[in-house]
């Protein structure tokens, strides 16, 4: 089968002709229709785990995957051939990635998506629109709460805005140059450009009496810390980062979290329902081809996708 691998880190990737994966237990084999590249991936590239997991190498990078089963593994339940599913590999080793003709996956991290959703569109969710609604989530938002999404343009951001919207908070995107417009588009009441250097200040004035969360999905630990004075007692600051200062923000009765994105079989369902419902829409998305994949793992290195980028298979 055809797939973008790399034989050392730090290589760009090229398009290599490797043997098709058998299902093992619990998985199905997926005919790969497109596949999204997420931050995680390119840390991969670069072998920043290298330590902390197991890699195979020619390493297929990337997890998030739309397709078809093509076959099923032994006690593979809940899912037939032909059934067209989106969701994430879910595996302890890495390099058995998604950018390539077939991969395998987990039945615990996949959910069936509707014809109303194209394939691009399902391959962009899985880790970025789970992310986003366990941050919304982890938020307990009310209607009228203020909500801060730091990190709005990006993968994560782009379903956080509008999820947060959708339960009736006023969200204010923190974006950077260039964003205004689109992170407005998915439903930001307010948006502030934090190439201004202010946004603390911004957000204290506007909101004297504190806003109810921030979902951080770009700030480091001191960014984090700074901006949290704008939160209220009995406010939550989440953040994708691990930067949330847990201990310091109980302190000021803040409920900090840094979360661990865990896709399920039912969140998928939630998200896909949402989405086929006309209650979500996609984020922006750049599509490649398999053998323009090298572009995209740049692209998200140099933290310049401001939205999702989808490879075509
Ligand atoms: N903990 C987990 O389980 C988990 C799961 C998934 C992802 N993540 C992590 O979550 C983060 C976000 O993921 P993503 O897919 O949304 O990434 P992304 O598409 O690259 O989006 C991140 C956004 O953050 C903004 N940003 C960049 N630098 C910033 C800074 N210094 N301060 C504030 N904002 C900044 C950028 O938007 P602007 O330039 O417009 O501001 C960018 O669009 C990544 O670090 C990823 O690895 C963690």
């Amino acid at each position: 089968m055809r797939a973008f691998a790399l034989d050392a880190f730090g290589q760009p990737g090229s398009v290599h002709d490797l043997p098709e994966p058998e299902p093992a237990e619990g998985q199905v084999r997926v005919r790969v229709a497109a596949a999204s590249i997420n931050p995680f991936d390119n840390a991969v590239l670069q072998g920043f785990l290298k330590d902390r997991m197991e890699h195979r190498f020619p390493l297929i990078p990337a997890g998030d995957l739309a397709g078809t089963v093509d076959a099923l593994g032994p006690k593979a339940s809940g899912f037939s051939v032909g059934d067209r599913v989106f969701g994430v590999t879910s595996k302890m080793v890495l390099g058995e990635g998604t950018l390539a003709e077939l991969t395998t996956a987990s039945t615990g991290s996949i959910a069936k998506y509707p014809g109303s959703v194209s394939d691009v569109e399902a391959a962009a969710l899985p880790l970025a629109g789970v992310s986003a609604l366990m941050s919304v989530e982890a938020a307990a938002l009310n209607p009228n709460d203020v909500v801060v999404v730091v990190g709005a343009s990006g993968g994560i951001g782009g379903y956080a805005v509008q999820l947060a919207s959708a339960r009736g908070a006023h969200v204010i995107g923190v974006t950077s140059n260039g964003n205004t417009e689109y992170v407005k588009s998915l439903g930001a009441d307010e948006v502030i450009n934090r190439m201004s250097g202010e946004v603390l200040e911004a957000l204290k004035s506007k909101h004297s009496d504190g806003v109810a969360s921030i979902i951080d999905t770009g700030s480091d630990a001191p960014a984090l810390a700074l901006l949290s004075e704008a939160v209220r007692k009995g406010g939550t600051v989440t953040s994708m980062k691990g930067a949330a200062a847990i201990e310091e923000l109980a302190i000021r009765g803040i409920k900090g979290v840094n979360l661990r994105t865990q896709v399920t079989t039912e969140r998928l369902e939630h998200l896909v329902g949402l989405m086929a419902d006309g209650k979500l829409k996609a984020p922006r998305i750049r599509t490649f081809s398999l053998e323009q994949a090298g572009e995209a793992f740049k692209i998200i290195g140099e933290g310049g996708a401001h939205g999702k980028l989808v490879v075509k298979i």
